[in-house]
Parts: C-alpha cells; sequence; structure tokens
C-alpha cells in the first residue's frame, strides 16, 4: 500500500505499471470511506492489475462554503480501511495546491444540457467542479477503467458524456447503490445526521420504493404529487426536490413511453445535512 500525495510521485509508479502494460483502475474519492465506496474499489481490483483510489475534497465542486468547511476528513482511518481490502492498491491524496497549481477554479463545461438538471439547478457550478477535478485526475492517473456509483447518478451520466465529448480512452463503469439494513443510501455525509435525523432519513427510500410501486401503474405528475404530499406531512426531513427523469437525457418525464428508462430522483435536506438518492423505476 502506498500513499501520493504528489503527481509526479504517482505518475513515476504507474509508469512502470503502464511499460508492463498493466491495466489501471481508478476509484475517485473524497475520503470518508464507507462500504459504498469500497464496494467500487473492490469492483476494481477484481478487473484491474493495480487500482488508484484518489482522496481528494475537492473544493471547486462546493457551492456551499460551509459544507466544504465542514465535510468530514477522516484520511488515517480511510487508509486503515483501504488496507483491509488490499495491500496493493496505491492511494493518492493530494494537496489543493498538486491539483490547482495556484489557481483554484473550474473549467466551463457544456454537458449537451445533462449540467442544467436537478443538482445542476440545486447546485450552481457544481459539476463544472466536478468535470474539472476528474478531467485532471484522468489525465495524472490515465486509468483504462473509472468506477463511479449510481448514487450520484447525474454525475455518473456527466463523467460519460465528459470522456465522450473529450476523447478521453477511459471505460466508466457505474455501480450499484449501497445502502444501510434500513434503506439508506449510504453516504460521507451521513456521519453528521443528529441520531433523530438518522432514525428518519431511511424514510427516504421507503418512499422511492413504493413511489415505484405507484409508478406501475399511475402518471408521473401523479406519482411526484404523492411524494411531494409524504414530505409536505412529515416533521423533520425536507423535500428540496423529486424528479422523475429519462435516464440518458435527466430531462423531467412528461409523458411515458415504453422503450425509455426512467428513475426517480430525490434531494432531502435532514436539518442542515443534505442527501440525494435515486430508484430506477422500470
Ligand atoms: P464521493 O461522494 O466520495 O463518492 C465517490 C464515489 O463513490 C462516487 O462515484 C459515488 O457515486 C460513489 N458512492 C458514494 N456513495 C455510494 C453508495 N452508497 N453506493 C455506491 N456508490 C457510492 O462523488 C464524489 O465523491 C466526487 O464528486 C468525486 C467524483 C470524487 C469528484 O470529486
Amino acid at each position: 500500500m502506498e500513499v501520493f500525495s504528489e503527481k509526479r510521485d504517482i505518475i513515476a509508479t504507474l509508469d512502470t505499471y503502464k511499460a508492463k502494460q498493466q491495466t489501471i483502475g481508478f476509484v475517485p474519492t473524497m475520503g470518508a470511506l464507507h462500504q459504498g465506496h469500497l464496494a467500487l474499489v473492490e469492483k476494481a481490483t477484481q478487473n484491474n492489475d493495480v487500482v488508484v483510489v484518489s482522496i481528494f475534497v475537492n473544493p471547486t465542486q462546493f457551492n456551499n462554503p460551509d459544507d466544504l468547511k465542514k465535510y468530514p476528513r477522516t484520511l488515517e482511518k480511510d487508509i486503515s480501511l483501504l488496507a483491509t481490502l488490499s495491500k496493493d492498491l496505491l492511494i493518492y491524496a493530494p494537496t489543493v495546491e498538486d491539483i490547482y497549481e495556484g489557481k483554484t477554479a473550474s473549467e466551463s463545461f457544456d454537458f449537451d444540457g445533462l449540467e442544467f438538471e436537478m443538482e445542476g439547478k440545486f447546485r450552481q457550478g457544481h459539476f463544472d467542479g466536478v468535470g474539472t477535478v476528474v478531467k485532471r485526475f484522468f489525465d495524472i492517473i490515465k486509468p483504462n477503467n473509472a468506477y463511479f456509483g449510481e448514487k450520484d447518478f447525474q454525475q455518473l451520466q456527466i463523467i460519460k458524456k465528459l470522456v465522450k465529448k473529450q476523447h478521453i480512452p477511459v471505460n466508466v463503469i457505474g455501480c450499484k447503490i449501497h445502502r444501510e439494513t434500513n434503506g439508506l443510501a449510504m453516504s460521507s455525509r451521513n456521519t453528521r445526521l443528529k441520531p433523530e435525523f438518522i432514525k428518519e432519513a431511511p424514510f427516504i427510500y421507503k418512499t422511492l420504493k413504493t413511489a415505484k410501486m405507484y409508478f406501475g401503474t399511475k402518471s408521473a405528475n401523479w406519482v411526484t404529487s404523492w411524494v411531494e404530499k409524504q414530505f409536505a406531512n412529515h416533521q423533520l426531513l425536507k423535500l428540496e426536490y423529486f424528479i422523475i427523469a429519462d435516464v440518458d437525457t435527466l430531462k423531467l418525464l412528461k409523458r411515458k413511453s415504453k422503450n425509455k428508462k426512467y428513475r426517480g430522483f430525490i434531494a432531502v435536506y435532514a436539518d442542515d445535512v443534505r442527501l440525494i438518492d435515486n430508484i430506477a423505476l422500470n
């Protein structure tokens, strides 16, 4: 297990693998690792000769400075967790300077409109920040395969668009959402939930599952209103949005079409902690 904080060192090490034609898997993270992250790392280790996990809380993707400040940072614990999976991982935990070289700013991207939906509406500039950092990581690591969770489904679709539009030679692989046994989607932000909110947060997935059941027979509008009503009646959780969208365009579903796939996407505030989740509806 090697931990790198500077790109020139990890580049030199990766060159030795590339010289032997070995495949490189890459799992970008912001740390505070949980089982959802580890599942991505496991999948990567099964399908590549060497795996790089990056741990970097990327400042340019936070639209809310308070959220950035409070984002959990647990590097030592993350390294120990990763060591339980494999001793051969390469961990890249750079400084802001190593990635941004004195200019901590985002590039602007055109993701064919994917960036204007859902999270893009509520977190201005977020996907420019994600695109900027992921592109830099791809450039440094040059992975064959990169792994992203469906937990951040919009992010996954945006990264697929990024590599397609910029002709970056990497396979982007989506991985299923990992949940607690009570259904709550695992998230680094869950560690900030106060006890009464930990108790209530599984309501989010429970509602998504019932919405999926209704989607079989009811219209998208009906299902959306039903979800909104569940949260209007909820004492603690505040709904920011629930949207049923086409998985490819992420555009709001108006009329169901047989050959299309749809998902329900949700963002909820549990006190000051913002939680997102989604579910395949058909
Ligand atoms: P982070 O939130 O740390 O997530 C890292 C990766 O783990 C993402 O691909 C995310 O979708 C995945 N992930 C998180 N929770 C998951 C869960 N419960 N089940 C499955 N996968 C899960 O997403 C980011 O970091 C950043 O935006 C990043 C891509 C690293 C760029 O800064």
